[in-house]
């Protein structure tokens, strides 16, 4: 497996499968691997000749005050995670030379990028989709993959390779968990044994609203009020939202249907989580 840390060793590369005719897809991250991400290494694996992982803690997608400096970093860890799920090359470039100080060009998603996730972390979805923009730009994947964890940026993400015609493919892969149902996030590190716990809140509170509607329940008010309540019991959580959706444009539905997905974005003390449940 390569490690590639600059911009133009890694156009070289990927210009040289492009001549063989070789497929690259291409695993953002921001490192931190676990099966969730391994999950798409994977799926890369099956699907492409070339398998290209970029580690990159985006400083873009953070706002001042939440977890940029101590997001969890271990390069060496996530150098042989990757290699041993099928990566052939890892793209590990260095914040200056991804980040310009001087730079002034975001790309921003409107509607969707402004909601639920982006209500609460306004620059967000900008930073993520400046940088997988930047990637795409650099690495010229075939294929790229996301997570089902985190639906409204794979979302996002497919509505910015539609309106600017990034020609790149997006496949979304469904959600790892742990055995007792919490999905996977580089995040769950922060927890405390007790918190740990108490993270089971998203997951249930999931599985409460999946039971209401497999008995029949449409209305979505009904669904997410029980949510609700089920989050409040759990006294380490503190909700920030709950919603049904449409799973296309994020916009709130009131008659729950086939295409809803289910939100939700909770703190678990300082930790905060999110998870999702597609009803289809
Ligand atoms: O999902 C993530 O880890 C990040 O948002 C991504 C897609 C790697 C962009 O920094």
């Amino acid at each position: 497996m390569k490690i590639v840390k600059t911009i133009q060793n890694m156009r070289q590369l990927s210009k040289k499968a492009k001549i063989h005719n070789k497929s690259i897809g291409l695993v953002p991250t921001m490192g931190c691997l676990h099966d969730g991400h391994l999950s798409l290494i994977h799926r890369a694996r099956k699907d492409c000749d070339v398998v290209v992982v970029s580690i990159f803690v985006n400083p873009m997608q953070f706002a001042q005050g939440e977890d940029l400096e101590k997001y969890p970093r271990d390069f060496n860890a996530d150098r042989k995670l990757a290699e041993s799920a099928g990566a052939d090359v890892v793209f590990y470039p260095d914040a200056k030379h991804i980040c310009q100080k001087d730079s002034s060009t975001f790309i921003s998603v409107e509607n969707m990028g402004k909601i639920w996730e982006g209500k609460t972390r306004p620059d967000h979805f900008r930073g993520v989709c400046t940088i997988v923009g930047k990637l795409f730009n650099v690495v010229n994947p075939d294929v790229a993959y996301f997570g089902q964890k985190d639906a409204q940026q794979a979302e996002i993400i497919e509505r910015m390779v539609k309106d600017l015609d990034f020609n790149v493919k997006i496949v979304v892969v469904p959600t790892v968990r742990e055995k007792d149902g919490l999905a996977m996030s580089s995040r769950n590190k922060y927890l405390s044994s007790k918190e740990r716990k108490a993270a089971l809140v998203l997951y249930r509170s999931l599985q409460e609203a999946r039971a209401m509607i497999k008995n029949g329940e449409k209305k979505s008010d009904k669904v997410l009020d029980c949510m609700r309540s089920f989050v409040k019991k759990e006294r380490l959580s503190r909700l920030d939202y709950v919603g049904i959706v449409n799973s296309e444009d994020f916009s709130a539905v009131s008659e729950i249907s086939k295409t809803s997905l289910i939100i939700i974005a909770c703190r678990i003390g300082k930790t905060r989580l999110i998870d999702n449940f597609l009803l289809v």
